[in-house]
C-alpha cells in the first residue's frame, strides 16, 4: 500500500525544535547532569485534597459509565461559581459552559466549529502551536500577528489591513503569553471586543495561565461589556493544579460558540472520565486552598532566582509578572539557535530559542520555572561562566 499522510497534515509547518530537540536527547544520553527549563510542565505533583477526591470518585461505579457528553453538570457549577468570584463573570452553566479534555482538545476543536475553507484564523506569533495547526485542520488560513516588545507583546489591531479583519472568523489571544510571559490590561481587552464586534469576528481567548501570577491578578475578557457575545474564552485545570496528566479545562462565553464546539466534541470523543470531573470540580471549589497557593510562591523563588541571577551575569532577563515563563534576551548579536545550543553544550542546561516560536523572536528565549530552586541556582552559576 502506498501510504500518503492528507494534504492538511502536509499543511502543518515544520517543527522548529527538532535540532534542540536532539542535541538535549543527545547531552541527556552521554550521562550529563542537565537541568531542563524546556518544558512548561509543573513538576510537583497535583494536591493531595484533589487526589483523595479522585480516590473517592473512581470507587463509585456510577462513574465507571460513559460520561455526559457535555460535562458532570456538577463541574459545571464549579467552573461558572469560579468564574463568578474570580472574574466577577456570571455565565450559566448548562448553556455558556464546556467541559473540555485539557484546554488542548478545546483550542484545536474550535475552527472545526466555525471556520470554513479560506477563512482567515488571526494567530498569535510567538504563540502556543495549537492556534495554529487547530486553523490548518479545518482548512483555514492562520493570519500571523506579529508580537513584539515594542507592543508589550499584545497584538497590534491597527496593523491587521481592513481586508484580512473581513475575512477573519475567528482571533486567539493568550494572557498571561506563552512564550513571553506578558499580561493584558482592560483596555487592550476593550479594544479587542470593538475590534472583533465591527468585524463580525469571534475572539478565542486562552487563559491556561490565570491563576499564576506575581502582580495584579489576570483579567477574563468576559468582564467586558459585550464580550459575551463575541467571545469564548479556554481555562485549564492543568498549571493551576499540576493537573497536566489529568487532561481537564473548560471553555466559558458565548452560548452559540460554546454550542457549535460541544457538537464538534460530541463527534470526537464521548467527554472526560467522570471521576476526573469530581477531582476538578474539588480543585476549583478549593483554588485559593493553601497547596495551590503555595505554588505561586514556589515560582515566585525561582523566577527570583533565575531572573536575577541570569541579569546579574548580563544576560537580560526581566522578571515575569504572570505565567511560569521567563523571556529573556540573548547575548547582543548571538541568535536564539547559538545562545540555546551553546547553554547545553557548555551548562547542560536546556532553554528553548525564541527563534523556533517565530523568526523575529531570535533574540530571545524561553526559560520555565519548572525546577527547584537550588537547581535554578545551579543554571546560573554554570551559564554565567560562558563568555560571550
Ligand atoms: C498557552 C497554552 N494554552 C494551552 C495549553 C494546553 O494546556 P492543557 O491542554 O493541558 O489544558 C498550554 C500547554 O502548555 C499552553 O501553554
Amino acid at each position: 500500500m502506498n501510504f500518503e499522510k492528507s494534504e492538511r497534515l502536509k499543511a502543518l509547518p515544520p517543527y522548529l525544535f527538532i535540532e534542540i530537540d536532539k542535541k538535549k536527547r543527545a547531552k541527556i544520553a552521554s550521562g550529563a547532569d542537565v537541568i531542563n527549563l524546556g518544558i512548561g510542565d509543573p513538576d510537583k505533583p497535583t494536591p493531595s485534597f484533589i487526589i483523595d477526591k479522585m480516590a473517592e470518585a473512581i470507587r463509585d461505579s456510577k462513574n465507571h459509565r460513559y460520561p455526559f457528553d457535555e460535562g458532570v453538570p456538577a463541574f459545571k457549577d464549579s467552573a461558572a461559581a469560579f468564574m463568578a468570584e474570580r472574574f466577577g463573570v456570571k455565565l450559566d452553566p448548562a448553556s455558556e459552559i464546556l467541559t473540555t479534555i485539557g484546554s488542548k482538545d478545546g483550542i484545536a476543536h474550535l475552527p472545526l466549529a466555525m471556520v470554513n475553507p479560506g477563512d482567515v484564523v488571526l494567530v498569535p506569533a510567538p504563540g502556543y502551536p495549537v492556534y495554529n495547526s487547530g486553523a490548518i485542520f479545518a482548512g483555514g488560513r492562520p493570519w500571523k500577528m506579529d508580537l513584539t516588545a515594542e507592543n508589550g507583546y499584545l497584538p497590534d489591531l491597527e496593523a491587521i489591513p481592513v481586508d484580512v479583519a473581513e475575512q477573519a472568523r475567528l482571533i486567539w489571544i493568550n494572557y498571561p503569553n506563552n512564550p513571553t510571559a506578558a499580561v493584558a490590561p482592560l483596555t487592550f481587552y476593550q479594544l479587542l471586543v470593538e475590534f472583533a464586534r465591527k468585524h463580525d469576528i469571534i475572539i478565542a481567548s486562552d487563559l491556561a495561565y490565570s491563576e499564576t501570577y506575581f502582580e495584579e491578578p489576570p483579567h477574563s475578557i468576559l468582564e467586558i461589556d459585550g464580550a459575551r457575545q463575541c467571545a469564548i474564552e479556554f481555562h485549564s485545570l492543568s498549571k493551576t493544579f499540576n493537573m497536566t496528566g489529568w487532561r481537564l479545562g473548560f471553555a466559558a462565553g458565548n452560548p452559540e460558540v460554546i454550542g457549535a464546539l460541544a457538537q464538534v466534541k460530541g463527534n470526537c470523543d464521548s467527554g472526560q472520565f467522570n471521576a476526573i470531573q469530581w477531582a476538578g470540580k474539588e480543585a476549583l471549589d478549593n483554588y485559593k486552598h493553601d497547596d495551590v497557593l503555595a505554588m505561586t510562591q514556589t515560582y515566585r523563588q525561582r523566577r527570583d532566582a533565575l531572573c536575577d541571577g541570569l541579569s546579574a551575569a548580563g544576560i537580560e532577563t526581566p522578571r515575569c509578572a504572570a505565567s511560569f515563563f521567563v523571556w529573556g534576551k540573548c547575548p547582543a548579536g548571538v541568535s536564539s539557535m547559538d545562545f540555546v545550543s551553546r547553554v547545553l553544550d557548555e551548562a547542560a542546561v536546556v532553554l528553548v530559542p525564541g527563534g523556533g516560536f517565530a523568526p523575529h523572536c531570535d533574540d530571545s528565549f524561553r526559560a520555565a520555572l519548572t525546577v527547584d530552586v537550588d537547581r535554578i541556582e545551579e543554571a546560573v552559576d554554570r551559564i554565567s561562566k560562558i563568555k560571550w
